[in-house]
């Protein structure tokens, strides 16, 4: 049997990260974590985000997986190098802001982001924009609010209105590449479309994480070949989750031959750092 691939993300953003992953890789088992139980971690402290991933990562491990995605920019951002100092026999690939792309695209040198407090404030964002922001502006917004609309399901109104007053400043100092900084918000594409004007590109960096991870594992000689299945686990409540990703990817689903869901043993978070509560 194939080793899986593990992801995880703090809820349903991975989805879409997983959902590009099927689609270049559809031969290998998967297992996705969705940390709903500490869901949103774009204001939590590093300290908290490290261990969260600590014990998915280690939890992803015993489940046999051969590479870890850190399918969440914020995790990327608080813990990926911590967490290659710590599994340093484990491939990880991670996430970040498309910075680059979307810099060297722009036209009018004035480019959006869009990603979690944790994210913006993270030493491996400000590195990237130093490395690659250079001669550039970046408007950065934090979307206060917005995961946990996401995370929550249908609330169109209340999703267009936060979008709405988080554009109306960058569109009107002329930004034409915006960056999705977060997994959850390629979920929102449809309602940023609408709202930008026509000449603004949305960059989603799913696609090339797959990619990504699709040349660590050739490089290691680690590519599967069989049916596609997915395990499926929440911190949260495993029946929510397979709601949800029934409405956010219900290609993918379909095209699963195998999809399980299960509840993660929240018993496993025995040490959180309450401290930073
Ligand atoms: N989906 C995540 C990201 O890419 C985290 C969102 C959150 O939990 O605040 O940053």
């Amino acid at each position: 049997m194939n080793k899986p691939i593990g992801v995880f993300d703090s809820g349903i953003g991975g989805l879409s990260v997983l959902q590009e992953l099927v689609k270049l890789l559809p031969e290998e088992n998967y297992l996705y974590v969705a940390d709903q139980l500490h869901v949103p971690y774009g204001q939590r402290s590093r300290e908290e985000i490290r261990y969260f991933s600590k014990v998915i990562t280690q939890f992803l491990l015993d489940q046999g997986a051969k590479i870890i995605v850190v399918a969440c920019n914020t995790a990327t951002g608080a813990a990926l190098n911590w967490l290659r100092d710590k599994f340093p026999e484990t491939q990880f690939v991670g996430m970040e802001p498309a910075v680059k792309p979307a810099a060297s695209k722009s036209r009018t040198g004035i480019i959006g982001v869009l990603a979690t407090e944790g994210t913006i404030k993270s030493d491996r964002y400000i590195s990237l924009k130093t490395r690659f922001g250079m001669g550039i502006e970046v408007l950065e917004d934090s979307c206060k609010g917005l995961v946990p609309l996401i995370e929550g399901g249908e609330n169109d109104e209340a999703i267009k209105a936060l979008l709405n007053t988080v554009l109306e400043p960058m569109i009107s100092k002329g930004v034409d590449n915006l960056v999705l900084g977060c997994t959850h918000y390629p979920f929102i594409e449809k309602h940023l479309i609408e709202l930008l004007p026509d000449d603004v590109d949305v960059i989603n960096p799913a696609p090339a994480v797959a990619r990504q991870t699709r040349n660590v594992l050739a490089n290691h000689h680690q590519l599967g070949k069989g049916a596609l299945s997915v395990r499926f686990f929440s911190t949260g409540n495993q029946a929510h989750l397979q709601n949800q990703v029934k409405i956010l990817i219900p290609d993918t689903l379909e095209q699963i031959q195998q999809a399980t869901f299960e509840n993660f043993p929240a018993d496993l978070f025995t040490d959180v750092p309450t401290d930073y509560l």
